[in-house]
């Protein structure tokens, strides 16, 4: 590289620096030249894709609305911003859009359907194009609802609901919810457990590989860790579509069960917020499923408990980790290793192996 001249070449190369550290990677074409066609070529490759911006919200169906709204407002310390159309439009205390929960009085639990937001409408356009040349289910286009414009859906081989959109309603703090740091989406109020923002959503899927490969095609999703059992399947997987170690997990189901939700999950800034939530959970009567503890499997600091209609809900804190590395490697856990338990030793508690929801003799 030392006679390595940038500017002959600065159109046909990607620099990445590193924190001092100059790294050089010649990609196969001219990025300059690059048509919406060899973009739609990299999201199926192995290179990152960032035509899906983050998650944006998970509709969570309920039994039992009002003990759920009250649990979601009162306890685990979410903001309200409508009721309507028998929904309930909640975000956390730093989340830019109108939603990231979409609380819904259903006949039963579980997820009603997982939004993304995209990073351009022309990325939403690829995005469609690729999901409709895909042998997935599509739902098409549906106007969207009160937090969000337009949005494209399609299902999962098993059954879960997904949907991409552009155009979202911006959460805009009335007088009383106006923060004091106008970088901030809205006032903090040590209202329960009080998470900062929507982290990720767990689902359950019968088979991991065939799950990964759907998040590969219609997503561009990236796998930054996954379990490899010793029968040779996948246990579980965690997809990232940015620089969040991950927004997306889906482990096996043993449940029998279609479709289902195993928890949705808020971060918090520190990892002392878990503990003062645990004992907030506790005053309320939650129940405490396990935790507070650290995952093994991305080191995030947990906490898990079940909502009044049993939807599992976590708080997590990832610390400061990211996935910078575009050339990440997926790690793998082995069946062997993940019989340790968690970081620290606490053995995976058995309800965690087999409660998803909706409950299996509810589901349709
Ligand atoms: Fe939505
Ligand atoms: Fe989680």
């Amino acid at each position: 590289m030392s006679d390595f001249k940038l500017g002959e070449v600065a159109d046909a190369i990607t620099v990445v620096a590193h924190l001092g550290r100059l790294t050089f990677y010649a990609p196969s074409h001219n990025l300059a030249n690059s048509t919406e066609h060899d973009v739609q070529l990299r999201c199926q490759m192995s290179e990152p894709c960032f035509d899906v911006a983050h998650l944006g919200h998970v509709e969570v169906l309920t039994d039992r609305f009002d003990e759920s709204l009250d649990f979601f407002t009162r306890v685990y310390g979410l903001k309200l911003s409508a009721q309507e159309g028998g929904s309930a439009y909640l975000r956390a205390w730093d989340d830019y859009e109108f939603h990231t929960l979409k609380l819904t009085a259903a006949a039963t639990t579980g997820v009603g359907h997982i939004g993304y937001r995209v990073s351009s409408p022309k990325a939403l356009e690829r995005r469609v194009a690729a999901i409709e040349a895909s042998d997935y289910v599509v739902h098409g286009w549906t106007k969207g609802d009160a937090g969000h414009g337009p949005a494209f859906r399609f299902e999962d081989p098993f059954g879960h609901h997904f949907e991409l959109y552009w155009e979202t309603k911006r959460y805009d703090p009335r007088p009383e919810d106006r923060p004091a740091l106008k970088n901030v989406a809205s006032r903090f109020v040590p209202q329960g457990a009080a998470p900062r923002r929507l982290d990720h959503v767990n689902l359950l899927a019968d088979d991991v590989t065939t799950f990964r490969n759907f998040m590969q095609t219609c997503l561009g999703a990236r796998v930054t860790e996954q379990i490899r059992l010793d029968n040779g399947r996948l246990g579980g997987c965690w997809f990232t579509i940015n620089n969040k170690s991950y927004d997306l997990a889906c482990t096996e189901e043993h449940g029998r069960g279609r479709g289902r939700l195993h928890h949705v999950t808020y971060a918090t800034d520190q990892r002392e917020d878990i503990l003062r939530a645990a004992d907030i959970f506790l005053e309320n009567g939650v129940h405490i499923e396990t935790g507070p503890h650290k995952h093994a499997i991305q080191g995030t600091f947990f906490l898990y408990v079940w909502e009044p209609a049993g939807n599992r809900v976590e708080l997590a804190n990832a610390g400061a980790r990211l996935i910078l590395a575009p050339d990440w490697e997926t790690v793998t856990w082995t069946e062997t290793e993940r019989k340790k338990g968690q970081a620290w030793g606490l053995n995976t508690i058995e309800t965690f192996h087999t409660h998803g929801t909706p409950p299996v003799n509810e589901i349709p």
